[in-house]
């Protein structure tokens, strides 16, 4: 997409929102304005990355963190790079838990905030903080069955890319068990700054292979220009 197209499209949200907000409300109300219409917005769908000592560059829990970076964050949005969230917006299943994507809508409001000047806004209207499970915690809750590797890798301090194949031992399961959720995640100090992708498969008694997640921090090593 051009900058000349971009900037047009951005133009005709803007005022889609000014006309509908007008039409309902003081002209007064329809500043937008960070505490109120933006920080609900990044608690939801950006801060789960954006925070200190989780996977993306910067954290967007403040005013104050978020403003330096609001020329960004516009242009992210607009092009539905922010959240990455890959599923078609027109094609297919749609709903999904914790889906964190963005409406055209919650778009429109980000853009008019950057565009209004990045305004604070009145520091009440700032919803409570969310909470977070630690990091290093489990996100989805405790699991009901723990599946580690066999031994700890150790990483080279400097050498290309690794792909391994572990397997782990056979499971000591003693009835079937449907899998409803699977979440994986580097286990040892530090091995979240080592670990890339891991692509985690099922493998059934007669060998059929069942893919069931994917972990992937890609955005680790970018700003500082060590990757990629
Ligand atoms: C799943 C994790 C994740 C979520 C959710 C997420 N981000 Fe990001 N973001 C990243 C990572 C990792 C990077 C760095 C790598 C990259 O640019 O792809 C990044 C980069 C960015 C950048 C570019 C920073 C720069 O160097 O210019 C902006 C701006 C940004 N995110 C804004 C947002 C906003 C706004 C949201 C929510 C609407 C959001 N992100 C949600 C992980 C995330």
């Amino acid at each position: 997409m051009t900058t000349r197209t971009l900037a047009s499209f951005c133009t005709g949200v803007l005022l889609a929102l000014a006309t509908s907000a007008g039409a309902q409300t003081d002209v007064g109300d329809a500043e937008v304005t960070f505490t109120k219409d933006v920080a609900p917005i990044f608690q939801r769908s950006c801060q789960s990355c954006h925070r200190v000592g989780s996977i993306a560059p910067m954290s967007l829990l403040t005013y104050e963190e978020s403003r330096p970076w609001a020329r960004s964050i516009r242009q992210k949005v607009a092009q539905r790079e922010m959240p990455p969230w890959y599923i078609e917006r027109n094609i297919g299943i749609q709903k999904f838990v914790d889906d964190p994507s963005l409406t055209d809508e919650e778009i429109a409001t980000i853009v008019a905030w950057v565009d209004g000047g990045t305004r604070r806004g009145n520091p009440a209207d700032m919803p409570p903080p969310r909470v977070f499970a630690e990091f290093d915690d489990w996100q989805m809750g405790e699991p009901d069955l723990v599946v580690a590797l066999p031994e700890p890798i150790v990483v080279p301090a400097e050498a290309p890319d690794w792909w391994l194949n572990i397997e782990t031992e056979p499971l000591d399961l003693t009835e079937d068990r449907y899998i409803r959720a699977v979440e994986s995640r580097p286990s040892l100090p530090g091995a979240d700054k080592v670990v890339h992708h891991a692509v985690t498969y099922m493998v059934s008694p007669d060998d059929e292979r069942g893919f069931l997640n994917e972990y992937a921090v890609f955005g680790q090593c970018i700003p500082n220009g060590a990757d990629e």
